[in-house]
């Protein structure tokens, strides 16, 4: 799914850059070579890396014993 229309980024590609350590959509879209331009993608973007990192945290957490 195209999440950024200007810079034809799909969803799996900022759920990768999230993984790789982008922090929010201006890192996520560095990472893929690109910036955020009209903006109408980052709320959307920003969740994808909101979500994807929150899955990495709780796949690294420490579990209880
Ligand atoms: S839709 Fe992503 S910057 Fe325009």
């Amino acid at each position: 799914m195209i999440v950024c229309s200007c810079n034809v980024i799909r969803a799996d590609e900022i759920r990768h850059a999230a993984r790789q350590g982008a922090e929010d959509v201006e890192q996520a879209y560095a990472k893929l070579g690109c910036r955020v331009q009209c903006g109408g993608c980052e709320d959307h973007a920003q969740a994808i890396v909101t979500s994807e990192r929150a899955c990495q945290r709780l796949a690294f957490a420490p579990q209880a014993a």
